[in-house]
């Protein structure tokens, strides 16, 4: 946490932000309209919520886009989703510009090569800017995460770069996508459900969970900063008294 100067936000704001962007189909329904104008609208919200959480100097930003699990949707929806974030990619290369660094997790293996390769390509030209991390979750899984941090746990231990004894909770952090990050102090999950759905599950041990009733796409800068009262209000004590 860091104190904030404006008096219109609380004193302590959190360093990282997780949200888990959900209720896009819903919101759509509701309209008459097919999913993916939800998923549309809800990437828009993405944009508009990122820019505002940077304006406030909140330094780390990190978005549920794609689970491990969602695969299982149809196929349109799969592919609707993939193709707001090409399109999202390919408007991120200003972000080179404007100082804001973009990093993902995930398995990006499963991933259109178009679409690995913009990754790779963004995530290097912005890999040492200093203003906001933006970073997007895309075929991410916490478990398969902290599986794949204890593989490479054993490689390092096999291969002798690490000693079995030092093992230790810092080293499998900085084997997670997220490593030499913060981990996230607040995560935000709209439309009504309440659940971690597998998202940041090492990195969130002992975030604070705000869950709220509005759809994704139907959040606004308002109800981030209602978000973020209710976090300065809440009693951290990491397991102490
Ligand atoms: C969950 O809502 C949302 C998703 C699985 C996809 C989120 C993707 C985007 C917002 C677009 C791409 C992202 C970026 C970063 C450009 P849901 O479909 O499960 O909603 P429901 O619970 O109402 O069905």
């Amino acid at each position: 946490m860091f104190e904030q100067k404006s008096k219109s936000l609380p004193p302590v704001l959190p360093k990282h932000i997780g949200i888990i962007m959900d209720g896009n189909g819903r919101w759509a329904t509701k309209r008459g309209l097919p999913r993916t104008a939800g998923h549309k609208q809800g990437a828009k919200t993405f944009g508009d919520i990122t820019a505002y959480v940077r304006d406030l100097g909140i330094p780390y930003i990190t978005a549920y886009a794609f689970s491990t699990e969602n695969w299982k949707r149809p196929k349109d929806e799969v592919d609707a989703i993939m193709n707001l974030l090409r399109e999202y990619l390919k408007d991120a290369y200003r972000f080179e510009k404007e100082n804001v660094r973009v990093h993902f997790l995930g398995d990006p293996a499963p991933l259109d090569r178009d679409l690995q390769e913009m990754m790779a390509d963004i995530t290097e030209k912005s890999r040492n800017n200093t203003g906001i991390t933006v970073n997007i979750a895309l075929n991410y899984g916490g478990r398969a995460e902290i599986v794949e941090a204890a593989r490479r746990l054993v490689q390092d231990v096999r291969s002798g770069l690490l000693r079995e004894e030092d093992i230790t909770e810092e080293a499998l952090s900085a084997r997670l996508y997220t490593a030499g990050q913060p981990d996230p102090d607040l995560i935000i999950r709209p439309s009504g459900e309440h659940r971690s759905s597998n998202f940041l599950l090492w990195q969130s041990a002992y975030a604070e969970f705000i869950y709220m009733d509005v759809l994704w796409p139907d959040f606004k800068p308002e109800h981030l900063d209602k978000a973020l009262w209710e976090y300065a209000a809440r009693n951290r004590r990491f397991g102490g008294i």
